[in-house]
C-alpha cells in the first residue's frame, strides 16, 4: 500500500484536528496539528514581549524557538513542545487564541512554520490540519480535504470544549474570537485561507463525528 499526504484544511474549530488525528491513527499515519505551532510562537511572543510589528525582533525571536512534536501519554496523541517545555495545554489559553491569527499572518513567521512542516511530508504517510496545508505547504497532496460547518454549530462545540476547562467563558467570547480568527485567516496577504482548487469539500454541520471519519477514510481509500 502506497503512503500518501493527507491535508485538512478549514475555518476554526470545525473539528479538523479531530478528524485529522483519528484518519492518521487508523492509517498508522504521523498526525501533525500545525495550529499548535503557531500558537506555541505566539506563546513565545507573548511571554517574551516581542513587538510583532518590528521584522528585526521577529526574526530574532524566531532564531531563538525550536519547536517539536512529542508523543503524549494517549495512543496518536502528540504535545507541543517549544524549547523543550510541554506547552500543550498553554497554547489553548484564551490570549494565546487573541494574537495567534495576527501573528501566524506575518511572512517570516510562515516562512519558519512552513519550512519545518514540509520537512515532516518528506516521508510520506502524514496526515496535517490547518489553513494552507493544502495550497501552501503540501500543494500536490494526494488528498486535500477542506472542513466546513455552520457557524453558529462551530460556536456552540468549541464553546463546550472550552466551558469544561474554563467555566466564566461565555459564548460571546467564544463567537467574537472565532470571526476575528477566521476574518484575519481569510484575508492576510501570505498563504490565505482558501479551499485548495482540488480539495474535496467535507461540510459537517448534520454529521456525527462517527459519519465525518467514515467518509474521509474512504476518500484515503480510494487513494492509497
Ligand atoms: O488550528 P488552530 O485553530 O489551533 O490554529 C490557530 C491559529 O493558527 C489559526 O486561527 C490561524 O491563525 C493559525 N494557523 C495558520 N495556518 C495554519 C494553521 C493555523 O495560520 N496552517
Amino acid at each position: 500500500m502506497r503512503k500518501i499526504i493527507i491535508t485538512i484544511d478549514g475555518f476554526s474549530s470545525c473539528g479538523k484536528s479531530t478528524l485529522a488525528r483519528e484518519l492518521a491513527s487508523e492509517l498508522n499515519y504521523v498526525f501533525i496539528d500545525s495550529g499548535a505551532m503557531y500558537r506555541a510562537i505566539t506563546l513565545y511572543f507573548l511571554r517574551h514581549h516581542i513587538n510583532w510589528e518590528k521584522t528585526k525582533a521577529v526574526e530574532k525571536a524566531l532564531s531563538e524557538i525550536n519547536l517539536e512534536f512529542q508523543p503524549s501519554g494517549e495512543p496518536g496523541k502528540s504535545d507541543m513542545y517549544l524549547n523543550d517545555e510541554n506547552v500543550e495545554l498553554l497554547i489553548r489559553d484564551m490570549l494565546v487564541s487573541e494574537n495567534v491569527s495576527a501573528i501566524a499572518a506575518i511572512k517570516e513567521v510562515r516562512e519558519f512554520a512552513v519550512e519545518q512542516q514540509q520537512k515532516m511530508g518528506k516521508r510520506k504517510g502524514l496526515v496535517m490540519d490547518g489553513r494552507d496545508i493544502g495550497t501552501t505547504v503540501f500543494p500536490r497532496a494526494e488528498l486535500k480535504i477542506f472542513v466546513t460547518a455552520d457557524p453558529a454549530v462551530r460556536v456552540e462545540r468549541r464553546f463546550k470544549e472550552l466551558y469544561e476547562k474554563n467555566p466564566k467563558i461565555t459564548i460571546e467570547e467564544v463567537k467574537s474570537n472565532l470571526e476575528m480568527r477566521d476574518y484575519i485567516d481569510s484575508n492576510r496577504e501570505v498563504s490565505p485561507l482558501r479551499k485548495a482548487d482540488d480539495a474535496v469539500v467535507l461540510d459537517n454541520t448534520n454529521l456525527t463525528r462517527k459519519e465525518q471519519f467514515e467518509k474521509a477514510l474512504e476518500w484515503a481509500n480510494n487513494k492509497i
